[in-house]
Formats: C-alpha cells, structure tokens, sequence
C-alpha cells in the first residue's frame, strides 16, 4: 500500500477503492477538474517491474478500442517517477462477487437485466475482436440502477482466427480458476467460446449462489473443469426454466464446440423472458442498506 501520496501525475489522490496483489485502485481528481476517476495504479518500488507495467499498458490500449455503454471508460495512461497507471470513468458501486456475498436474493428481481447488459458488453468486445479471459462476477461493476460496467482487460487478448490460430502455440495459464475454461487450463489457444464458458459459471453462480465447480486444491478444481459435470442448475434454483437452464449448461460444454458461439443466444432467451418460471420480487428490507454500502465506496 503506498498511502500518503497526494499526487500521481496530474491526478490528485482520493482514496483507495481497492488493493490488489499488483495494483491498486483509487479514486481521483485532475488537478483541473470536477470530475472524479478511477485509477489503477502501479505504484513505484519493488512491485514496478517492466512486465507489470507493460500489463497495465496494455489494459490501456485494448481499453481504448472499446467503446460500450456497459464497458468502462478509459480515459489516461502515464508512466514516470509516480509509478504507472491507468484513468477511467469512475464507477461507484461494489462489484459483482461483493453483490453476491451478500446474497443473490438481492439481485433476482433484477437478474435478467443485469445479464442482459453484462453480455451486451462482452459481446462488443467480441465484435472488436477480443476474447475477455477473465470474465467473473469481480470483473463487472452493477449499480442501484441496474447499470453494468464491464472491467479489467488485463489479459486480453486478440481473438485468432484460422492458420492464427494454428501458430499461436501454447500460452501460460493465467485467469481465475474458478470460472476457467478447460481450454485455457490446457493452455490451448482460446476464442470467444473461453469468455461463453466463464460467463456460463458466473451465470450459474448468479443464479444458484454456487460456483458449479470447487475444490479443496487448485489441481482438484482444474481437473473438474476438464472432467466433471456440474450438478444441474434446476436442482440447486427450482425457479429456472429447464430450456433456460439447458442453454446455461450447453454454456459450460467442455468442446469449445459444444457451446454457443457467442452470447446472442444467450440474450434472445433473456429478451424472451426465458429465465426465471416466476419472476422473483424485489426484496423489500435491504434497500437502505443496499444504498448506505455503495455510498461508502
Ligand atoms: N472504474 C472503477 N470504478 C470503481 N471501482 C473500480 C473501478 N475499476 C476497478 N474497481 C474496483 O477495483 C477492483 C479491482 O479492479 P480490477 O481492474 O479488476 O483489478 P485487478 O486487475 O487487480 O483484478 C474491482 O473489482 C472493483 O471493485
Ligand atoms: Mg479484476
């Protein structure tokens, strides 16, 4: 943590949103402006290596392609004495996986919409030619008015088609085990299928509080995500409808194949109304809570 700075470039520090393993998030100010942003920060010291900063270049430039109302912003990128960082529209809400601890009930009555906007985004990225691979509930920003922000494009990649792919050799395993795509485990070059399987398990997690695979070591969770079949969805959220939650399954096939091509199917079922039997109601005793918790951020 390197509190204390009360500048990093031109942007004046607010406070810290989050602290990562590399990177820290904070809420800032040009020293000109009304406005606040976000960066994520790479401070100087031991940390700062050419890899980490090249990442984060990197998270700019494929930022800077994308332009979505459910992906977030990015505005600046610098490099110097202050470390390296990266400016983006600031968003002020927990991010999904924090939503979730505190409890899907909370997110039902607003589900379909939710999705709806998170695939819109993933599929733009698509179109641009990017594969996500790191597509988890962490990765999106969902605010008190159903609006979506989709972030994090730290391992991105160019989306490889034909002899592209065939050369592309073997990469290394990086991602979130959780929601990773057998062939991202084994290495394999991936596609626009990788980010339909691991928005098929944050679905499913959304959708039943559970991840449909864990383990007690790495290599146990791995192996289920090349080899196991995760318990029906119908059996752990009785309110899905069977066609619905056979599309969220075929999401997670193992043969890149096997699954849709892309999210446009995904949509056209939420668009129909084929999700939930009975629609879930809006809870009604949490939504001061809800409010003062997005206010502290
Ligand atoms: N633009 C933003 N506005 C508000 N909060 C953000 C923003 N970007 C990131 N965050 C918060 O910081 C967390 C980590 O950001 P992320 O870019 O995913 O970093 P990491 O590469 O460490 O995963 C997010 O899950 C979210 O809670
Ligand atoms: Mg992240």
């Amino acid at each position: 943590m390197s509190a204390g700075r009360e500048f990093v470039g031109p942007y004046r520090m607010f406070h810290l949103i989050r602290a990562g393993a590399l990177f820290e998030i904070w809420a800032v100010r040009p020293v000109a402006e009304k406005n606040a942003y976000a960066m994520k920060w790479l401070p100087p010291g031991r940390d700062h290596t050419r890899a980490a900063a090249a990442e984060l270049k990197h998270e700019y430039s494929v930022g800077k392609t994308l332009d979505h109302p459910s992906i977030i912003n990015t505005v600046d990128f610098g490099t110097g004495k202050d470390g390296t960082y990266l400016v983006m529209e600031l968003f002020k809400t927990p991010n999904l996986k924090q939503q979730i601890q505190g409890g899907i009930e909370q997110l039902h009555w607003r589900l379909e919409t939710i999705l709806d906007e998170a695939a819109a985004a993933l599929d733009h990225m698509h179109q641009k030619g990017w594969v996500h691979r790191d597509i988890k509930p962490d990765n999106y920003l969902v605010n008190d008015e159903n609006h979506v922000r989709l972030i994090d494009f730290n391992l991105s990649m160019r989306i490889k088609k034909g002899l592209g792919k065939l050369l592309s050799g073997k990469s290394t395993v990086q991602g979130t085990y959780s929601y990773m795509p057998p062939e991202q485990i084994r290495g394999k070059s991936v596609d626009e299928r990788a980010d339909v399987y691991s928005f098929g398990c944050m679905v499913y997690e959304l959708m039943t509080g559970k991840l449909p695979f864990t383990g007690t070591s790495m290599n146990e969770l791995l192996n289920k995500h090349l080899r196991a079949k995760p318990a029906p969805l119908g059996m752990l959220q009785k309110n899905v409808q069977p066609a619905f939650a056979d599309l969220v399954h075929s999401m997670l096939a193992k043969d890149p194949k096997d699954r849709p091509d892309n999210l446009r199917e995904f949509r056209q079922a939420l668009k129909a109304g084929r999700c939930f039997h009975i629609k879930p109601e809006k809870p009604a005793e949490d939504d001061e809570k809800a409010s003062a918790e997005s206010d502290s951020l």
